[in-house]
């Protein structure tokens, strides 16, 4: 049986106490049609400070977080000034990268879990001891008038005795997403799911659907690698129907997957509105974060600048329409091409394999397979450049640390340094005058697609110049306004289906 407070489950007469003063709340989530209208949104990529690797007491932990949550006001002062109604701040804001599951522990706070329990945490702020952080996050919502999905590190005691899979440290840890609304009122808290070394925590016991309504919509809620995963996220998508998703991450760029091209092609491919807040932290390669439409980008920011904090504003249109199906991922399957003579280059992202075949003139018609996976396409080069350009396949499986992997599918069509085609790229000259990117026999059901050009160093996501016909192909009339970077297309799932 689910307790109503996952924090008391020690405490009965404590919880007895809150049941006869809190009213409970109404269970939300429904699955009725929802009423999603325009908004002006605010995501803020984050230069974290993190808290220092060793053991401290209560005080200094909240002092430490403290410094990222006086940050957090500032960011959402200035929204609010603008007119955002809500803003969505990164995983691990203000925890920082550098904790483990011993000294996050004095950095941890019960919450109460707000399905049952109407709770504003500045208003009523001692009902919970240990929850200063709360507090101060929800008296910045309210005096700002603003929803706010803040991350943070949540905990439950638990013992064997009656969980017998409780830790060995009697309690659990969780990378918790937590959202007030524009009064202070904690309306909804999620807890992630798939973790991807997240050393201070531990999993959802089980995965959590979290949607909270407001005065402009349905919002749902995961946490960085969630995104990749039926539970939750597809789930949301297709039963629970939410069309907004507000994403705090702390993802790693993945060449040639990075993280603007991934947030983009993820809004494209499900047509949600997708509120994606990164980390900036540049020596980890963590940056990249946006506003994302069906159509585009509203705003995003890719920036290596070391210590560049942004904020950034959004104005979002309404989505209601249902999640598009796929179609069918199986293509007519072609023929691999057997005149082919030309130096196939390797290269490979996370043990996923890629195989690239370079371009050799202004104009070609070719195709690569990887198993019988095959990508071709079809291009026309404005002026022939020194620059080499290769068609890429990958096939196979992205090993992730912890014993954990995806399958992977892609076409790629990317500039290449050298024999580096999946190297960092400063520069790009090559005018596309158009192109036809398919992939065939995708076995894959999320398939997502990109395009990005460059603008003298910087990527550039060129959304309005190409369509994509959900079949596996992106198509570009052109000419492209900028020289290319890349354009990806690729198929995630868990298993190989
Ligand atoms: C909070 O802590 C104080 C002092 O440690 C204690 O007296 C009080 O009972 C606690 N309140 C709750 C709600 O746990
Ligand atoms: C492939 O290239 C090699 C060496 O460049 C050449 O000897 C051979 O005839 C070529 N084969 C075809 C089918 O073009
Ligand atoms: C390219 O960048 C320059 C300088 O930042 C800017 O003025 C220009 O508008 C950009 N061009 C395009 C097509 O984005």
């Amino acid at each position: 049986m689910e307790s109503p407070f996952s924090l008391v489950g020690r405490n009965n007469i404590f919880a007895a106490f809150l049941l006869v003063f809190f009213p409970l709340a109404i269970a939300q989530s429904t699955l009725q049609a929802t009423n999603n209208v325009p908004y002006r949104a605010a995501v803020y990529e984050h230069a974290v400070i993190s808290a220092p690797p060793k053991v401290v007491s209560r005080t200094e932990a909240v002092a430490n977080m403290m410094k990222n949550v006086r940050v957090y006001e500032e960011q959402t002062k200035i929204a609010a000034g603008k007119g955002a109604k809500i803003i969505v701040f990164p995983e691990d804001g203000i925890l920082g990268l550098d904790l483990d599951r011993i000294t996050v522990k004095s950095y941890l706070e019960e919450i109460p879990n707000p399905r049952f329990v109407n709770w504003n945490p500045s208003e009523t702020p001692n009902v919970y001891n240990g929850t200063e952080i709360q507090r101060e996050l929800s008296r910045i919502a309210k005096e700002n008038h603003i929803y706010m999905v803040v991350n943070m590190g949540t905990k439950v005691t638990c013992t064997t005795k009656y969980d017998p899979s409780c830790p060995f440290d009697g309690q659990r840890q969780y990378n918790t997403n937590v959202v007030y609304s524009q009064n202070g009122m904690l309306v909804a808290v999620y807890k992630k799911r798939n973790l991807y070394i997240d050393l201070p925590f531990d999993p959802a016991p089980e995965p959590e659907y979290v949607t909270f309504d407001t005065p402009f919509g349905r919002f749902g809620t995961v946490i960085c690698f969630d995104i990749l995963f039926k539970e939750p996220t597809s789930v949301l998508l297709e039963k629970y129907k939410i069309r907004n998703l507000l994403y705090p991450t702390a993802m790693k760029n993945l060449k040639p997957f990075v993280n603007i091209i991934f947030e983009s092609a993820v809004a494209r491919a499900h047509s949600f509105n997708f509120l994606a807040a990164n980390l900036h932290v540049v020596k980890r390669s963590m940056y990249g974060s946006g506003l994302y439409s069906p159509e585009g980008a509203r705003a995003y920011v890719y920036n290596a600048n070391p210590g560049e904090s942004r904020l950034l504003i959004a104005d979002m249109e309404a989505v209601n329409e249902e999640m598009p199906s796929t179609h069918s991922t199986i293509q007519p399957k072609i023929d691999p091409d057997s005149t082919i003579n030309v130096t196939i280059i390797k290269g490979s992202v996370l043990g996923l394999q890629f195989l690239f075949r370079p371009l050799l003139g202004r104009q070609e018609v070719i195709k690569l397979c990887y198993g019988d996976f095959c990508c071709s396409l079809d291009y026309e080069i404005m002026h022939q450049t020194t620059e080499r350009y290769a068609l890429g396949v990958a096939n196979g499986f992205i090993y992730i640390p912890g014993d954990n992997k995806l399958y992977v599918q892609a076409c790629t069509l990317s500039k290449c340094y050298g024999e580096n085609c999946l190297a960092e790229i400063t520069s790009a000259k090559t005018i596309f005058e158009r192109f036809n990117m398919a992939a065939h026999n995708f076995k894959t059901s999320k398939i997502y697609p990109s395009v990005v050009a460059m603008n003298e160093s910087s990527y550039v996501l060129v959304d309005d110049e190409w369509t994509y016909n959900r079949m596996g192909e992106i198509h570009l009339d052109g000419p492209m306004s900028l020289p290319l970077y890349t354009a990806v297309l690729f198929g995630v799932s868990e298993h190989e289906d």
